[in-house]
């Protein structure tokens, strides 16, 4: 059993299984290529949007309480693992989610608002790309330096700091309104 839980990737595959006997338990009918993707653009979804709440609501607070010679633990291990799953969970949302658009035949409509039914959710996509955007062209470069992951002086690694705290605080601004369209956009 501990050798079990002790290894993620065989959590993951049994987590994977288990949606499978319930798609075709209890859904079998409706076991389309839309559901899949949904059902995938919400694993990366919440993948992307729990590591920025992790940095937000925890790493970022908490790293001027921990004393110097710790620090490294999570500039040198901790954030770049969780730089690494926050950044891709962002680019496979997006990808998800444009295909759920396009399977769900509105993709152009809501994301040039030329039909009202699909407003709400192309206010949605729009906040979530501007979202993956700033991971990808700000917060990401920003990172690296400010982690070191390439080189930099002192100054231009404090700068990269506050710089990706900008950002990361205004994704988690943009987030709720993000959510809401994407939570109605199917709600009447
Ligand atoms: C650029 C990024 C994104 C795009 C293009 C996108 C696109 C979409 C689309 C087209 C839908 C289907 C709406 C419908 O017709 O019901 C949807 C639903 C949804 N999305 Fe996103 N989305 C993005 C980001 C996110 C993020 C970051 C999350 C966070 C978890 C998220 C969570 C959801 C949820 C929960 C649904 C509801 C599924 C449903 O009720 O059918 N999306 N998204």
């Amino acid at each position: 059993m501990t050798k079990f839980f002790a290894n993620l990737h065989m959590v993951l595959a049994a987590g994977v299984l288990l949606a499978i006997v319930v798609m075709f338990g209890a859904h079998a009918d409706m076991v389309t290529a839309n559901a899949v993707f949904r059902w995938l653009h919400l694993f990366f979804g919440v993948t992307w949007i729990g590591l920025l709440y992790y940095f937000n609501f925890v790493q970022i607070p908490t790293m001027p309480k921990i004393p110097a010679e710790l620090k490294p633990a999570v500039g040198k291990h901790i954030a770049p693992a969780a730089l690494f799953f926050f950044r891709w969970g962002a680019a496979f949302t997006v990808l998800t989610g444009l295909i759920v658009a396009h399977l769900s035949g509105y993709l152009v409509q809501a994301l040039t608002f030329s039909d009202p039914n699909f407003k709400l959710i192309g206010i949605g996509m729009w906040l979530a790309l501007i979202m993956a955007f700033n991971v990808w062209f700000v917060i990401w470069p920003a990172q690296k330096r400010a982690l070191g992951i390439v080189e930099a002086d002192d100054a231009t690694k404090a700068a990269a700091a506050t710089r990706a705290m900008i950002f990361s605080r205004t994704n988690t601004l943009l987030s709720l309104a993000m959510f809401y369209c994407m939570v109605n956009a199917n709600n009447g």
